[in-house]
Formats: C-alpha cells, sequence, structure tokens
C-alpha cells in the first residue's frame, strides 16, 4: 500500500496535510509530542478515510523517536511514498531580547527534525527507487530575509531552504525533494491588518502538485504564496 508521514500532525497544517494525503489513497502515519487528544480526534478522521492510517507520539528532535516513527509506518505500510516535514515551532520576539536556549531550540525543532526524518525517509525510498519529501518552509524564507521579530525563525526556515536542495541533490533516483512555503497561516498567533491569509487549501494543493510531479531527484522547486504585505 502506499505509504506517507507527516510530522507534528496532530493539528493544525500538518492535519490538513495528512487528511489530504489520506484522501489521495495514501496509509498516512501522523506523529505529535503532547497533544493526545487533537491526535486521537485527528486520527479518528483518518481511519474513516483509511483504516490502515496510525499516529505515533515522540519529540522528532530525539533520534529514537524518529526511528520509532518509521519503523511503525514501514511495519504497517511495507513502503514510505511520501515525507512532509512540517514539524516547525515559531518563535515571535524581538531578537536582543532572544536567549541562546530559544535560538538553538527553534532551528533545532525545525532543521534537525527535517534532516533526522529525510535521512530515515531516503533510506526507504532508495530501496523502493521512488520517494517524495516536501518541507515546510515559511514565505520569503528563500530571500535571506531577517523580519525584526521573527529573526531566529526565518534563520531555521531559511536553513531548511539550503536542506532541500542538499537533500534533492543526494537523494538519489526517482526521489525528489520540495519546499513548500505558506504565507501567515488563519491559525497562526501573528494577526496583521490587511493581510490576506493563506488557507490550508493553497498549501495542501501546492504539496499535492509536487507529489506528482515527475521530476527525478534533483530538481527542486520553492513554491510560494502570499508574501507578507
Ligand atoms: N502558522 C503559520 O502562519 C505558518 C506560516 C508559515 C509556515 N508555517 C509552518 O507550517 C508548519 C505548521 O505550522 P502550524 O502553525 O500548523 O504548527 P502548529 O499549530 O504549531 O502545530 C505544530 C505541530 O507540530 C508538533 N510538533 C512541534 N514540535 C514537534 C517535535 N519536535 N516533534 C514532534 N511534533 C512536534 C506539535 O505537537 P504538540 O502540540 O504535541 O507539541 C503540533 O502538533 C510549521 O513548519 C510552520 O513553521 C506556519
Amino acid at each position: 500500500m502506499k505509504g506517507a508521514i507527516v510530522t507534528g500532525s496532530a493539528r493544525g497544517l500538518g492535519k490538513e496535510i495528512a487528511v489530504m494525503l489520506a484522501k489521495e489513497g495514501y496509509a498516512t502515519a501522523i506523529n505529535y509530542r503532547k497533544s493526545g487528544k487533537e491526535a486521537k480526534k485527528t486520527l479518528q478522521v483518518l481511519i474513516e478515510i483509511n483504516r490502515n492510517c496510525l499516529s505515533v507520539k515522540g519529540d522528532l528532535t530525539k533520534q529514537q523517536n524518529v526511528k520509532k516513527l518509521f519503523e511503525s509506518a514501514k511495519k504497517k505500510f511495507g513502503r514510505i511514498d511520501v515525507l512532509v516535514n512540517n514539524v516547525g515551532d515559531f518563535l515571535y520576539k524581538p531578537l536582543l531580547q532572544t536567549t541562546k536556549k530559544e535560538l538553538m531550540g527553534v532551528i533545532e525543532n525545525n532543521v534537525a527534525t527535517a534532516l533526522l526524518c529525510s535521512k530515515e525517509a531516503i533510506k526507504a525510498m532508495r530501496k523502493q527507487g521512488y520517494g517524495r519529501i516536501i518541507n515546510i518552509g515559511s514565505t520569503g524564507c528563500d530571500e535571506l530575509l531577517a523580519p525584526e521579530m521573527t529573526t531566529p525563525y526565518y534563520m531555521a526556515k531559511t536553513s531548511i531552504w539550503l536542506l532541500t536542495k542538499a537533500l534533492a541533490r543526494a537523494a538519489g533516483e526517482g526521489i525528489t525533494v520540495n519546499m513548500v512555503s505558506p504565507g501567515i497561516l488563519k491559525t497562526s498567533i501573528v494577526k496583521k491588518e490587511g493581510v490576506e491569509y493563506t488557507s490550508f487549501d493553497e498549501v495542501t494543493n501546492a504539496i499535492l502538485m509536487l507529489i506528482k510531479s515527475s521530476h527525478n531527484g534533483k530538481n527542486m522547486a520553492v513554491a510560494r504564496w502570499k508574501p507578507e504585505g
């Protein structure tokens, strides 16, 4: 059966991506750190679409939890066709008030999780000769932006852009690695006058387009929606 993993998907954008993939016929594994209640509800929704979906708890900054997620999905699905690296904590704070712990935390949460999960996915995808990896960026992260309140977050997302390029080159035959960079989502804690928010559908449609694309390995497309006003 076709198998997919979406990281950080008990709620928010990750949940919507998981539902889209289940509707597209993927047995989908969701993952969360603490949101057990939300994960249970999301899994119920997914199982009604595809009874093979599953949920795996674990902070993906820890290697052993990444292994557990991939082992559970491989055991149940037999293969991993799609990985969406959606985990990505946000930090909204003036740069000069940011602590080292906060800086390292936001980078570890966004970048290390994407690298650790991609390495596991690529191992499985190379055996299959096929795979699709999508990283979630943030609009403008490919333009070396340094927004006043979100510089460490943008440092992390720009790193994911570089990581996407490097993984696309290294992944191998039949495996594509792309990044989708949404604008501000309706669920964001940031509320701005006059901003047109990005809808979940816009993001999931972009992901689906990239998953269906047949570019082979070395290509990387960055889909960007609605830059901040
Ligand atoms: N929200 C926006 O406006 C916006 C805009 C552009 C890009 N993005 C990006 O889109 C993605 C999703 O954003 P969102 O706002 O939907 O996120 P969110 O509501 O904060 O949800 C994130 C999910 O990820 C999980 N998570 C966080 N760290 C984790 C870890 N280390 N291991 C496992 N699970 C972890 C959380 O689980 P727990 O609840 O259990 O901790 C939660 O279920 C992120 O990459 C974000 O940077 C968001």
